[in-house]
């Protein structure tokens, strides 16, 4: 289905009123003639990180499924702009949420929870690579700020949406851990060890909500081609793309056709799992 006609089923569907066109970038229209239709009709999804990146192509399927979407994010001018830019109808909106701050979240819940209804959907996307060193060359700081930003942020995510979709029966949390948490990264430790904790938290909530109607489940993706890498040197991102069998960087719009499905109905029968999309890195 193309995108403009998952748009137009939505607002038939009365899920909310179509005041403009996708603007659609040259990757959209690339990708619209190959992507399979996921069904998200009058789903509220929240996308935390949903600004750029992994996050930005995430909210963009999941609207092009159907959805509604709330985006998370610290970085408010660039979530205006993504606002903007994938604005198909009233079905997309944000919340100025930092997802290191308990405060916020329950403030963003609840904005979220006012502005599109009940939460059925929890995208833990946000997250940063931060300082590349041997581990101990590591500073202490950029231990902690990797351990808050990339592990705690998705636990008080997690531990604020979670009772929500339990209460309403309903729910899909999808966590973004990385390839790095399975495998570890030499120069990365901070992170890949926050990223581990990202795939025990999944396997622990998972266990906890089972029954509930409550599926958790993590998507590890290798070296994804967002803005990212810009700060990383080109060594560490040839280091990265050769260990890859496929030889290139994974997309973002691959990694979100992945998360958007763990995110769907359809993922009913799988929880506390790690869906791979390392380029065939990860040996397990
Ligand atoms: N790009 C990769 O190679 C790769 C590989 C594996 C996993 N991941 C993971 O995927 C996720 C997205 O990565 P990306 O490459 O799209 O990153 P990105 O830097 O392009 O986007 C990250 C987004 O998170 C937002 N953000 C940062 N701190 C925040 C905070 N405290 N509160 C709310 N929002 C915040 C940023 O503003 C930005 O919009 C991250 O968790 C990352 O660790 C990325």
């Amino acid at each position: 289905m193309k995108l403009e006609d998952a748009v137009e089923a939505h607002r038939l569907l009365g899920s909310g009123t179509v005041t403009g066109k996708l603007l659609l970038t040259p990757k959209d229209k690339q990708r619209e003639s190959v992507m399979n239709k996921i069904d998200l009709n009058d789903r509220h999804a929240i996308v935390t990180g949903g600004a750029k990146g992994i996050g930005r192509s995430i909210a963009a399927r999941a609207l092009a499924s159907g959805a509604r979407v709330s985006i998370w994010d610290i970085d408010a001018e660039r979530t205006a702009q993504t606002i903007g830019e994938l604005k198909a109808c009233d079905c997309v909106r944000s919340d100025a949420v930092d997802v290191t701050s308990p405060k916020a979240i329950t403030q963003g819940l609840a904005d979220a929870v006012d502005a599109f209804g009940n939460v059925d959907i929890l995208v833990n996307n946000a997250g940063a690579v931060g300082t590349l060193a041997m581990t101990w060359e590591q500073p202490v700081e950029n231990w902690q700020r990797m351990l808050t930003l990339n592990l705690t942020s998705a636990f008080l995510c997690c531990r604020t949406v979670a009772p929500h979709m339990m209460a309403n029966g309903y729910g899909r949390i999808v966590n973004m851990a990385s390839n790095a948490g399975k495998m570890g990264t030499p120069n990365n430790g901070p992170y890949a060890a926050a990223k581990a904790g990202v795939i025990s938290l999944t396997k622990t909530l998972a266990k906890e909500c089972a029954g509930s109607g409550v599926i958790v489940n993590a998507v590890a993706p290798g070296g994804t081609n967002t803005e990212l890498f810009d700060d990383l040197s080109d060594e560490y991102r040839n280091q990265i793309t050769s260990a890859m069998p496929i030889a290139r960087l994974i997309e973002p719009d691959e990694v979100a056709a992945l998360a958007v499905w763990a995110a769907s109905q359809d993922c009913a029968a799988t929880t506390g799992f790690v869906f791979d999309i390392s380029g065939g890195r990860a040996d397990y």
